[in-house]
């Protein structure tokens, strides 16, 4: 929809370009047509101020510190709903029926197994391996495997695709742990739901079944629900990036799970615990604050901070509240890396460095306080995250895929190094 024009002076020269208005959220100004009609680019390191797609799926009011899948806020997905409803949602763009809830439940749950050879790909890797060096791996690998659901022109073979992924994610994270602790792989069953048959596949052992507490369940499908999309997000971006070339779902997914292991983004989890332990005891974090403070420390508090969030995360606040109950039922609400945890959200609230930065505690604050406490090693923080953010990745990629005005993504640059000049032969440099 065109509101009014913008309106661009460069010299004596005045170009028009159209507003178009989404249902909420800031406009954007058109500039499809600008190199055409200037031969200017724009520049926007780290799309600061870019939008590179119009999307239905996900929105985020930063300033409000609010979460909409679908429109549905995400305090209400997260006590209310469960991640597979939360998959429909997200794939589909509304809440299932009961039959049709039912029906996507089994369809996912009879893909949880992976080809029976894939578990060779893991004795390749080393046993010290990194889960998301595996998972990465794996995924895509995964095209290697499911040919029958690569061909992206067509419907069908991308739906099959989009189910094999959010099935067999939890089953390709799970075995990535089993394999660094030595463990046999732990086969998926279909009569648990998907978070408590991640659980069974994470810590059964063919000699005992782990007995799943519903506290545990229900904070590991919250954990689920709250990564499951975030809009146009680094891997998102990357995954979208990746499939704007048409390359198969599987390697577009790949490309997603390598950005997100970064520190700044998914991996921030687990730095954010490493940083606790690292900090030790309360009478350390000042010396913490004043590093993250320093502009010549590369220091910064991980866990802290968020490009769209600048009054809260929504998603720490049910994160806080989850937190709450899985430390208390596993008797660890006062362990020294909590105690730090505490102490620290709270300086960091009152600190006016912080607070004139907006930098609040982010997602990542507490889910890896969560995941500790459930006994997962900080290595499976980010693949878990992955295996979350897998039903994002496909649904924005469906969008994108069944999008009219697909154009492979191809940024340009503002160029700085050397003009033209010829080349000198070795023995005259
Ligand atoms: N600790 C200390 N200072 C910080 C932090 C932090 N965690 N985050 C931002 N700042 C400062 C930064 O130095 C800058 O200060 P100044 O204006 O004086 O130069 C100001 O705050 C703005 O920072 P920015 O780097 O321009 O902000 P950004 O929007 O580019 O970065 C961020 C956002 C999330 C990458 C960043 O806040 C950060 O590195 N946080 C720590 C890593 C983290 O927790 N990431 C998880 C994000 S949520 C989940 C996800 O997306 O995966």
């Amino acid at each position: 929809m065109t509101k009014q024009k913008a309106k661009l002076t460069i010299g004596d020269k005045v170009f028009e370009f159209p507003i178009l208005d989404g249902t909420v959220g800031p406009s954007v100004i058109d500039i499809r047509s600008l190199y055409a009609q200037t031969g200017l680019f724009t520049y926007d390191p780290g799309f600061t101020s870019t939008a590179a797609c119009d999307s239905s799926i996900t929105y985020i009011d930063g300033d409000k510190g609010e979460l909409l899948y679908r429109g549905y806020p995400i305090d209400q997905l997260a006590d209310d709903s469960h991640f597979l409803e939360v998959c429909f949602l997200l794939l589909y763009g509304n809440l299932p029926n009961a039959s049709e809830l039912e029906e996507f439940e089994t369809r996912v749950t009879r893909h949880t197994m992976m080809h029976e050879q894939m578990h060779q790909l893991y004795h390749g890797f080393r046993r010290d391996a990194h889960p998301m060096a595996i998972v990465c791996g794996v995924v895509g690998a995964m095209a290697a495997f499911y040919h029958d659901s690569t061909d992206i022109s067509d419907p069908e073979q991308r739906e099959i695709a989009s189910i094999r992924m959010i099935a067999k994610m939890p089953t390709i994270a799970a075995n990535a742990y089993k394999y660094s602790i030595g463990q046999p792989f732990v086969y998926p069953r279909n009569d648990l739901n998907y978070a408590e048959n991640f659980l069974h596949m994470c810590f059964s052992v063919p000699t005992e079944d782990y007995k799943i507490d519903p506290i545990l369940s229900k904070a590991m499908d919250r954990i689920f629900t709250l990564h499951a999309d975030h809009e146009q997000n680094a891997s998102t971006s990357t995954v979208r990036l990746a499939g704007s070339s048409d390359a198969n779902p599987f390697a577009c997914i790949a490309a997603g799970v390598a950005c997100l292991w970064g520190p700044a983004h998914g991996g921030a989890n687990e730095a954010a615990l490493n940083m606790l332990r690292e900090i030790g005891t309360v009478d350390n974090i000042p010396e913490y604050v004043a590093r993250a403070k320093d502009k010549n420390d590369p220091f910064r508090l991980m866990g802290f901070g968020h490009r769209v969030y600048k009054s809260y995360d929504p998603r720490a606040k049910v994160m806080q509240e989850s937190a709450k109950e899985v430390l208390e039922l596993m008797g660890v609400s006062n362990n020294p890396t909590l105690q730090v945890a505490r102490e620290l959200e709270k300086i960091a609230l009152e600190d006016p460095y912080f607070v004139e930065r907006k930098l609040y505690p982010n997602v990542d604050f507490y889910s890896g306080i969560i995941l500790n406490a459930i006994g997962f090693p900080t290595s499976m923080f980010t693949a878990i995250f992955a295996l979350s953010r897998t039903v994002g990745w496909i649904a924005q990629w469906k969008e994108m895929i069944g999008d009219k005005q697909k154009k492979i993504g191809r940024p340009r640059q503002l160029y700085d190094g050397s003009t033209y000049r010829d080349y000198v032969a070795i023995d005259k440099r």
